[in-house]
């Protein structure tokens, strides 16, 4: 199955090369990031976001913190440390940072007694593995999402959850790349995704790079489509899962799914089994992120709003999971009850923290 069009990341031997997702849809540019803490600027900037692609980048970073010491002669064990600090500060909601960097530290702590250049190597491979094993989860997770789709349906999705959000392919946009695949006829509707656009900016660019029918709208008319029955399923990403299955995503998925579950529409969240937490036991538990004011006062430069007014920029929210229809990983599409579900699934590969 080919991957999707877009390189979110690039491995340039000692550097990252990152697509600028600011930019996007204007400019294609790449980012080049050296050491750890431009990739955790860039993570903090969104030049690079999505769970899965801040997880890959972070994994980077880690390799690029070695690769650094060794160039200065620093020993790792006074490098590294500092490095994971940086990365782990750089946004708090995506789990998937936080598996990324659990399993580079697993990877040097395994070789501590080998030299600082062979445990280098294995850092900068790890990350490699991080960044293929991505696209194929995305894939495999696409395959068994596509099964739930009619062959011929509308589509809604909320921000982006495809190639650009990932090492490629995508996690919502990946079912919808696999059913296109598959021979069925997906039209996607995207919300614009207020406040940084990352379903009228990042959505709407992916799919046209690959000719799937997509049409733009405004978040607050996403209800009126599904009461007029205009909307026959909903995917979205996911940033982390609780064990109960309560979802956090990008902020305005709550309201999406409070919607469709009026309209009777399936509700389904994929994402790759590294977004399953379940160290939290419910969303209430799971950090959710505000980011600066000036994200909800305009855009890119425009201000709309008047000066001094309050802001709130909550960047996620949490869907419980009574709302959630099914979740679409790599292992499987689990159903409540999700306690055991979400548990089978984690324990299946025997995923450690
Ligand atoms: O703030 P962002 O753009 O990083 O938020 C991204 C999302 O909320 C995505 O839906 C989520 O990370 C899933 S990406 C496969």
């Amino acid at each position: 199955m080919a991957a999707a069009a877009v390189e979110t990341l690039r491995w340039a031997g000692e550097r990252l090369e990152l697509i600028d997702q600011r930019l996007l849809p204007q400019r294609v540019e790449y980012r080049a990031c050296h050491d750890a803490s431009e990739v955790a600027e860039a993570i903090r900037n969104l030049v690079v976001r999505g769970a899965p692609a801040i997880g890959c980048a972070a994994a980077y970073g880690i390799a690029l913190a070695a690769l650094r010491a060794g160039a200065m002669h620093q020993p790792l064990s006074s490098a590294l440390p500092l490095a994971f600090e940086l990365l782990a500060a750089s946004r708090p909601t995506a789990v998937n940072l936080f598996w990324a960097l659990a399993r580079m530290r697993r990877c040097w702590e395994a070789r501590a007694i080998e030299p600082d250049a062979s445990v280098a190597a294995h850092l900068v491979a790890e990350a490699r593995a991080i960044h293929t094993e991505d696209v194929a989860t995305n894939q495999r997770l696409g395959r068994l999402g596509a099964e739930l789709l009619p062959a011929s349906c509308r589509v809604l999705t909320h921000c982006n959850a495809g190639a650009l959000a990932t090492a490629g392919y995508g996690t919502a946009l990946g079912v919808i790349r696999a059913a296109v695949a598959a021979g069925k006829h997906v039209e996607v509707i995207a919300d614009e995704t207020r406040p940084v656009l990352q379903g009228a900016r990042l959505t709407a660019w992916e799919l046209q790079q690959e000719r799937i029918p997509v049409t733009l709208i405004a978040d607050g008319a996403a209800g009126y489509l599904m009461s007029r029955g205009e909307i026959d399923a909903v995917i979205v990403g996911a940033d982390r899962v609780a064990a109960n299955g309560d979802v956090a995503n990008k902020v305005g998925t709550y309201m999406v799914a409070t919607a469709a579950h009026r309209h009777g529409i399936p509700f389904y969240v994929a994402c790759p089994v590294s977004t399953l937490d379940i160290s939290l036991a419910s969303g209430a538990d799971i950090p959710i992120e505000e980011r600066a004011p000036a994200e909800v006062l305009g855009f890119n430069g425009a201000s709309w709003s008047p000066a001094g007014v309050a802001v709130r920029n909550p960047a996620f929210d949490v869907t419980p999971a009574e709302l959630v229809t099914a979740l679409i990983t790599e292992r499987g599409v689990a159903r409540a009850p999700y306690l055991d579900a979400i548990r089978k699934l984690v324990g299946l590969a025997g995923v450690r923290w």
